[in-house]
């Protein structure tokens, strides 16, 4: 399976500078060996989705609502993404938990509901940096899987260990390879076979210094990168130090 090198651009650009960075990035993909995906802010979809639109990078969004529609202000359904032009979208970011109080079972719904209108559901889990001290990262992580995911899920995963996010600071090449070893022992217990077909990313400080090593690593089905996902150039960089085949 191909390596999937997906862009969370957070609370960052403007519809303009978006629109400059996913024509950059479309006009670096050809001849990648993976798949590239980004997730801009809700507002400047429609301006990214302009650009990107018959290139092979997917489009997503940061987050959706478990709801079909309602009295819910400021929140977006899952529809309204693939309205908008949407083929995937993350949710359960450790960003969305700490912030927003996201629990695992709210994950699960919008989880279902991405996958209810076709959306691909990029679904986050990791440890903080007291939980690893204390020994708790596989237990709490793989419980996250069990719980987040919902029967039948066939979006993927993405392992962000939270104190790797926006420091500079990475998990060792063996630590990285034992968790995502324990998630497909955990996809394979929650979903039995279909589990095995089930992309595990890694996220948390990727750049392209180091995006070889961690994309070499088994079980590592590519990245979710953050701060190096704004420059083209970075994130090309990244991609091109994906795995072939
Ligand atoms: P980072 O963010 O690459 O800036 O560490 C990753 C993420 O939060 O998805």
């Amino acid at each position: 399976m191909q390596q999937l090198i997906a862009g969370n651009w957070k609370m960052n650009l403007l519809s303009r500078p978006a629109a400059a960075l996913a024509r950059d990035v479309a006009a670096g993909s050809a001849g990648l060996h993976c798949g590239l995906a980004v997730f801009p802010p809700f507002t400047a979809l429609a301006a990214v989705e302009a650009v990107l639109r018959g290139s092979p990078v997917m489009l997503g969004a940061q987050d959706c609502h478990a709801s079909v529609s309602g009295a819910f202000t400021g929140d977006v359904a899952a529809a309204m993404l693939a309205d908008a032009g949407c083929g995937a979208v993350i949710v359960g970011h450790s960003e969305r938990r700490h912030y927003h109080g996201e629990t695992s079972a709210g994950v699960r719904a919008k989880a279902v509901a991405a996958a209810a209108v076709g959306l691909l559901a990029v679904v986050c889990v990791g440890e903080t940096e007291v939980e690893r001290d204390a020994g708790h990262a596989v237990d709490l992580v793989c419980r996250q899987v069990a719980e987040s995911l919902p029967a039948g899920f066939s979006g993927v995963v993405a392992y962000e260990p939270i104190w790797a996010i926006g420091t500079g600071h990475t998990p060792t090449h063996d630590d990285v390879a034992a968790m995502h070893g324990a998630i497909r022992q955990a996809l394979l217990r929650h979903l039995g076979s279909d589990g095995a077909a089930v992309r595990i990313l890694y996220g948390g400080s990727v750049n392209p210094d180091n995006a070889a090593g961690l994309l070499a690593v088994p079980e590592v089905g590519g990245a979710l990168v953050g701060g190096a996902s704004l420059t083209a150039e970075k994130f090309l960089a990244i991609a091109a130090a994906a795995r072939h085949g």
